[in-house]
């Protein structure tokens, strides 16, 4: 069986892998359409070796489409995922537009897969820096139970969009050129002051809360607790935002529910997870980075240590490829998923 399928913001940055996840994974396509903003309608892509016309999202877009993959931005998701539902598609939003409401299944296939089964239409795709936590947390919390979490991020700049990887290119270039870096986009696009990436790090990723704490940081904070079913579940986290273009990395520390767990434990737990693969071993300086990562669908974690005063607190280190299982990976799989479940 195929299935009418459409992608909006196909000409973004997650868009893009979007396409080359679907490709890759020979989704089962009848009719696929390319939906983006009015700026680049008009222009082709190429998808398997056929070139599509991207058009201007409007609610129309989705009649007769089956499924609807959003990477537009949380205001575009909010303006027409409901219209894609109206008219009998699932959509598979990867914005945070809907990730905390209550009927919207939060999504990582290899933790809470049977999530999707309550879906009124709409799923949503976890934040990236989340996603690749929770999949290395889900095995510990299942064989040790989990108590504690506190996350530092360490984060590509692809997060933040096509504009962002532009950003970097031309303040490196400037940089090494001897010139100003012009700063017009990060941290946050929308917010009063930009700070130069290039040669930096900027501890802010979306807008400040009322908290103190940044939008991102919340985001893993609160989706975390919801995909693990963990309300319970102490999580502080610290968002970072670095120069290089593709991978989020992470250094975790967490609180396992028994003391007498071993550094082997753990790593044998992750090892055994899926979509997990665990790189460790010190002794030959095999860790996981950002760009052994980039390109992988998986999840990849090193570094695994015990804390040296609480017997119950481990250090690893995580690090997927944001745009992949961070979004475009996930998503497909979330729809994958649908289909194979008969969940439409
Ligand atoms: P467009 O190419 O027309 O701007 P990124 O995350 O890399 O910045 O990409 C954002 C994606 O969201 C792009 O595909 C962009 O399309 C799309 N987009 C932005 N604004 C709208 C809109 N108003 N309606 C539909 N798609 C939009």
């Amino acid at each position: 069986k195929q299935y009418n399928v459409a992608l909006v913001g196909a000409t973004g940055a997650v868009g893009q892998k979007m396409l080359e996840t679907l490709e890759k994974k020979n989704f089962p396509i009848k009719e696929l359409k390319l939906l983006s903003s009015s700026r680049s309608a008009g222009k082709k892509i190429n998808f398997k070796g056929e070139e599509y016309t991207v058009q201007e999202t409007t609610p129309e877009s989705f009649e007769g489409v089956q499924i609807a993959l959003f990477s537009a931005g949380g205001s575009i998701s909010k303006k027409f995922a409901h219209e894609a539902v109206k008219r009998g598609a699932v959509v598979i939003d990867n914005t945070s537009a809907f990730r905390m409401d209550e009927d919207v299944p939060l999504v990582v296939p290899e933790v809470n897969e049977e999530d999707i089964a309550n879906h009124n239409g709409i799923i949503a795709n976890p934040n990236c820096s989340t996603i690749q936590m929770v999949a290395a947390l889900k095995p510990l919390q299942e064989k040790y139970g989990i108590t504690r979490v506190i996350v530092s991020t360490y984060q590509a700049v692809s997060g933040a969009g096509n504009l962002a990887i532009d950003e970097l290119k031309d303040q490196s270039q400037a940089f090494l050129n001897g010139e100003d870096m012009k700063a017009e986009l990060l941290p946050v696009s929308g917010d009063k002051k930009h700070y130069p990436i290039a040669f930096n790090a900027l501890p802010q990723i979306d807008v400040f809360q009322d908290n103190g704490y940044t939008y991102e940081e919340m985001k893993m904070i609160n989706e975390t607790k919801k995909i693990m079913h963990a309300p319970e579940l102490h999580v502080a986290a610290t968002c970072v935002r670095l120069p290089f273009f593709t991978s989020h990395a992470e250094s975790v520390y967490v609180e396992v529910g028994d003391e007498n767990i071993e550094v082997a434990d753990i790593q044998a737990a992750l090892a055994n997870a899926d979509g997990v693969i665990l790189e460790d071993d010190p002794s030959n300086q095999v860790y996981p980075t950002p760009l052994s990562a980039a390109g992988k669908s998986e999840v990849f974690v090193g570094r695994v240590r015990k804390d040296l005063d609480n017997k119950n607190g481990f250090h690893f280190w995580v690090v997927s490829d944001n745009l992949l299982k961070g979004a475009a990976w996930n998503s497909v799989q979330i729809a994958e998923s649908v289909i194979k479940n008969n969940w439409l």
